[in-house]
Order: structure tokens, then C-alpha cells, then sequence
């Protein structure tokens, strides 16, 4: 029986090696929770790399042994290719540039040269269990090359890929000297999609541009094979988030964090440690409003939680220590015995808590320069279960799309973002309930059921349209 088979960079759960052992962690990320309806079922598989560096061949095979249960297979990658393919192509070459900050891409042939190799190390690791007729799911920018490596493996498998990070214009994607290579790359898959109808059309643009393929409503004819190319807004597990705010433990945390943090009102940021989320400006802006607003010195903090992340790359150790010199710069300017301005953390915290922090907060703060989607402006929404605060979300991110009824702005209008935090926090209770049920509503609908669904279903619906495809 025909299989799926989900591919991925890195698997969706947290193993680490410590003195005691080998120790594994599910994950709680969106894209598990929506895809463990498919690589849960029957022969159905996700394969990736369990995101650590295991030299040792008995710590492998127990690792394999272990992740079989949960019908995942590892890729093991050695020192030198999470350098040079992870931290290197995928994070110092192709993140910052799809983010649009070329000045921080690297262009290194050796580093080309890594990312290809690992590229095919899926490629054979995925042809140890697939089949002619089976469907194959890639995600995201690490594994570009994979969908036409499989391709010439399996000429009549059903291959689907989907970006979660931007797709940028060509202006900005011509600058890569590999650019033909990763457009044929995607273009092995039958169905490739993205969060915004903008990523679509830059990719598009690309493929006309440097493979001269046109296309017809997305369908793009490269002389052998029709390929569809759409645009799936990602959503998040709704009802989970919902759920959890209404937790008893949800509940008694917020009113833990409510005794500690006194009666202030409270803004909330949380981003993964990376510069594309704007983490510098949005303290900028922060510093302006208590400056311009000082009636709100005093009244309101902004609880901020910075997840560490890449902290191998140099640019992210430079971002991180830029953020700790704001924060303290800030924090020492205006806060007084009783009251910090800042509460900064910089780890992660369990969902609960996250729950617990959403519910707290009179506003949340989205400043992204660029993001893909941005699930967090989402989750708030979704936590928010008296519909009561509100949203600043940046424009450059995918969710802007959507979430129209958010005070929107631009990360680079440190003003406006300032007279937006004044704005959120004068907020008449009336419309804040007007436009959190508004979003409420969209992302309900939308969630990342629906979204795996209609991925699926529309690469079904490609196979069908590729036999009446004709290239007159
Ligand atoms: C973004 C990317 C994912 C990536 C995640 C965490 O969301 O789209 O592909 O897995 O960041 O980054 P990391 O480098 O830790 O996998």
C-alpha cells in the first residue's frame, strides 16, 4: 500500500546526550501537532536529522532503535556537515538571504558543495523506504535540492514541498551564484507551496526569469511535467491553545505571574534568538513610547522572552549580546526601586507558561523585518479566551496577510511603532473584542488541520491535472 513519507531537516522532537544517557522530548512545534495525523499512521514515516552530533555508532543505533517506535528515521550528520551544510548554506547563506539581509550572506562553494552532498544523504536515506507510488513531503529551505534528487530516483512519485520561510524577489534571489540549480531543485516536486501569495510569485518570477518556464495560474510548464505552485497560509492548533488557556494550571500561573509583576499593564514578546524577528527595533520603539508616554512609566512592562537558537552562528552570538547591552541600557534609564521596564528571558519556557504569559498580556508585540508566517501573533489570538488585548503585528510578516484587524506596522518606523504601543494600550475594551473575534474566527477556520488537509488534497488534484496538462 502506497505510503507518506514527511522529510524534514530536523525531526520534531528534542533528543540530547547527557553523563545519564541518551534523552528524548517530543516536540509541541505546529507543524508536529498537524502532521502527526499522517506520519503516525501505519507505514507512514518522518525522516530528519535528530539535531545533535552523535559520533559513537551504538548511540545512533539506539537512537534509530528508539525513534522507529515513533515511526521516525534519523539522518545523522557528521561535525563538518552541521558546519558547513546546517550552519553554513542553510543558515549563513539561504536564512539571510530569504529574510532579505543579503549583507549577511556568505557565498562559499564549499559550503554549495556541503549543502548538495547532505541534500543527497536524504535523498538516499529517503530511497531505503520509499516506492514508485508513494508521497513525499519535504519542508522547508534546508532540503531545496531534494525534491529533484528524489525525482530522477522515483519519476512517478507524488512529491509535495513547502516553504516556511520567505521566498524572496528575484532581485534579491539572483544574487545567489547556485540560483538555476535551486529553482530545478524545487521544481522535482508536483506541488510546491508557500505561506503568502507574494513568496508564490517571487518564486515564479525566478523560474521565468532564470529557467524562462511560464505559467498558467501557478501551473508551470517545464516542458515535461506540469507543477503547481500555490499558496497555503499555515495555521496553528486552534483548539489546543484555546484549550490550554482555560487550564486550571494555565489559570493558577497567570495568577502566580500577576502577584509577582504587580498591577502593571503587561506587553508580551516571545521570538526564537534571530535577527529576521527585529528584536533591537521593537526595543527602540519601546524605549520612545516610555519616553514620549511618560505617564506609562511605572504602569506597564514588557515581558520579553528571547528562545535561544543558532547560537553556533556568529551573527546570532552578535545579535544576542546586542540585545543584552539594550535591555540593560534601557532597564538602567528608567527603572526605579519597584519597577523594571524590561523583563527580559532568554530561554525557553513550557507551553503552559507561554499559555499563562499570553493571558497575562494587554497587548502583543510582533515586529518581524521579514517572517515566513509568524505562529505567534497567531497562538496570542488563539489564547486570548475573552477576546480582550491587542495584536501589533509587523507588515513583513506572512500573518499580516490574514490577521488584517491587528494594528499593523512597519518594523523600520520606530514612530509609528511607539505611538502603536500608546495606541494598543488606550484601546476601548468594545474594539478590542470587535477585532480578537474577527482574527479568532479566521484562525479557527484556518488551522493546521485544515492546512495539511488542503495541502494534500491539492497534491492529489495535481496528479490529475498533470495528465490533461498539454504544453500547446
Ligand atoms: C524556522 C525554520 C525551520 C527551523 C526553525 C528552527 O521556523 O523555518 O525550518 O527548524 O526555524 O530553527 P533550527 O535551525 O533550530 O532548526
Amino acid at each position: 500500500m502506497a505510503k507518506t513519507i514527511i522529510v524534514s531537516n530536523r525531526l520534531p522532537l528534542k533528543v540530547q546526550k547527557k553523563d545519564t544517557g541518551i534523552t528524548f522530548e517530543t516536540s509541541e512545534g505546529g507543524l508536529a501537532t498537524g502532521l502527526g495525523s499522517v506520519y503516525k499512521q501505519g507505514d507512514n514515516l518522518w525522516i530528519g536529522w535528530p539535531g545533535l552530533w552523535l559520533e559513537e555508532e551504538q548511540d545512533q543505533e539506539y537512537v534509530r532503535t528508539e525513534l522507529l517506535k515513533e515511526n521516525m528515521q534519523p539522518v545523522f550528520l557528521t561535525e563538518t556537515e552541521i558546519k558547513e551544510y546546517y550552519e553554513g548554506f542553510s543558515n549563513e547563506t539561504l536564512w539571510p538571504l530569504f529574510h532579505y539581509f543579503s549583507q549577511y550572506a556568505v557565498y562559499e562553494q564549499q559550503l554549495w558543495e556541503a549543502y548538495l552532498a547532505v541534500n543527497r544523504k536524504f535523498c538516499t536515506e529517503v530511497m531505503k523506504f520509499a516506492q514508485s507510488e508513494d508521497t513525499i513531503w519535504v519542508h522547508d529551505y534546508q532540503l531545496l535540492l531534494l525534491p529533484q534528487l528524489l525525482r530522477e530516483q522515483l519519476p512517478g512519485a507524488n512529491i509535495g514541498f513547502f516553504q516556511h520561510i520567505p521566498f524572496p524577489s528575484f532581485e534579491i534571489f539572483r544574487l545567489l551564484p547556485w540560483r538555476r540549480r535551486i529553482i530545478q531543485g524545487l521544481l522535482g516536486a508536483d506541488l510546491i507551496g508557500f505561506h503568502t501569495y507574494d513568496d508564490m510569485r517571487h518564486f515564479l518570477s525566478s523560474a521565468n526569469r532564470l529557467l524562462g518556464y511560464g505559467n498558467l495560474h501557478g501551473l508551470v510548464d517545464t516542458g515535461k511535467r506540469a507543477v503547481l505552485v500555490d499558496a497555503f497560509p499555515m495555521g496553528i492548533d486552534y483548539e489546543k491553545y484555546a484549550a490550554l488557556a482555560v487550564d486550571p494550571e494555565t489559570i493558577k500561573l497567570e495568577q502566580d505571574f500577576r502577584q509577582a509583576i504587580g498591577t502593571q499593564r503587561v506587553i508580551v514578546s516571545i521570538d526564537r534568538l534571530d535577527y529576521s524577528k527585529g528584536i533591537p527595533n521593537r526595543l527602540h520603539a519601546f524605549e520612545l513610547f516610555l519616553k514620549r508616554y511618560p505617564e506609562f512609566q511605572e504602569k506597564v512592562s514588557l515581558v520579553m522572552i528571547v528562545v535561544p537558537s543558532r547560537d553556533t552562528v556568529e551573527k546570532y552570538k552578535r545579535l544576542k549580546e546586542e540585545i543584552d547591552e539594550l535591555v540593560g541600557r534601557i532597564n538602567s534609564s528608567y527603572r526605579t526601586i519597584s519597577w523594571n521596564p524590561i523583563q527580559y528571558f532568554y530561554r525557553s519556557f513550557p507551553l503552559p507558561e507561554i499559555s499563562a504569559f499570553y493571558r497575562l498580556a494587554d497587548v502583543c508585540l510582533v515586529t518581524p523585518m521579514r517572517d515566513g508566517m509568524n505562529l505567534v501573533s497567531k497562538e496570542f489570538i488563539a489564547s486570548k479566551y475573552d477576546q480582550k488585548g491587542v495584536l501589533i503585528l509587523s507588515e513583513m510578516a506572512g500573518a499580516a496577510q490574514e490577521l488584517a484587524d491587528a494594528i499593523q506596522i512597519n518594523p523600520n518606523n520606530i514612530d509609528r511603532m511607539a505611538d502603536a504601543i500608546y495606541e494598543a494600550l488606550s484601546l476601548p475594551e468594545q474594539e478590542q473584542i470587535a477585532q480578537m473575534s474577527a482574527m479568532q474566527t479566521l484562525i479557527k477556520t484556518y488551522d493546521i488541520h485544515q492546512w495539511v488537509k488542503v495541502f494534500m488534497d491539492r497534491l492529489s488534484y495535481v496528479k490529475i491535472k498533470q495528465q490533461s496538462f498539454t504544453t500547446d
